[in-house]
């Protein structure tokens, strides 16, 4: 691709709307979505499948370094389990680090030779692109957010209870919150969406607002 391609990143929590979001934005101004929480997600299960424990930094580092692209896709990865074996190796420096090179090089040069990528995630607009184009971060209230991902649950077929969800929820807010390296937080430079009461379309209409309004997309 010629030309610098341009960066759209997008923090929040887990169910915030974020992924919707961004997928959306991707397919609106034809660029690259990358999900970074599928890398993380991939990374927990696969050490779990290798026999090891997803805190445990020498296991889930080798499960980062050997991670392939044909492992970023399977049902699993959807599921809560996965999610909280992505928060447990993603608390871990050195997994952060051997998965900085693949998501800096899909924004340098994203697949399809579009002219940008979105990437969504923790800590896109403060550590994996500082220089984006634009910074959004997403975000509701964590009773919001579980109702979501129940209901997202259950029409999977997946058997989930509500006081469960919550307090996986609580806690993987915590634990993405609260660790040391990358912690989940707006970069300075975000513009925060609060998706508690808007919906998908409403959210849509505020990105491409502040986007726009922020920096251009020419
Ligand atoms: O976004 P998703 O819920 O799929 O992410 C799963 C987990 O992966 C998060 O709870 C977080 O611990 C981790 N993650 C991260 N940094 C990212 C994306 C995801 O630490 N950029």
């Amino acid at each position: 691709m010629s030309g610098k391609a341009r960066v759209i990143a997008i923090d929040g929590p887990a169910a915030s709307g974020k992924g919707t979001l961004a997928r959306r934005l991707a397919e609106h101004l034809g660029y690259a979505y990358l999900d970074s929480g599928l890398l993380y997600r991939a990374v927990g299960v696969r050490t779990i499948e290798a026999g090891g424990d997803p805190s445990d930094p020498a296991a889930a580092v080798a499960a980062a370094r050997a991670l392939a692209v044909e492992d970023l896709e399977g049902r699993e990865l959807r599921g809560d389990e996965a999610a909280v074996a992505a928060s447990k190796v993603a608390a871990i420096p050195s997994v952060r680090q051997a998965l900085l090179a693949f998501q800096r090089d899909f924004v340098a040069d994203p697949p399809g030779a579009a002219p940008g990528a979105v990437v969504d995630g923790r800590d896109i607009g403060t550590v994996v692109c500082p220089e984006a184009d634009a910074k959004l971060f997403v975000t509701a209230s964590v009773e919001v957010r579980a109702r979501r991902r129940l209901k997202e649950l259950r029409e999977r077929g997946l058997e989930a209870i509500h006081s469960r969800v919550l307090r996986d929820m609580k806690e993987r807010d915590a634990r993405d919150s609260g660790r040391t390296v990358a912690p989940m937080e707006p970069a300075e430079d975000a513009y925060v969406i609060d998706t508690s009461d808007l919906d998908p379309d409403g959210v849509f209409a505020a990105a491409l607002e502040a986007v726009g309004a922020r920096n251009p997309l020419g």
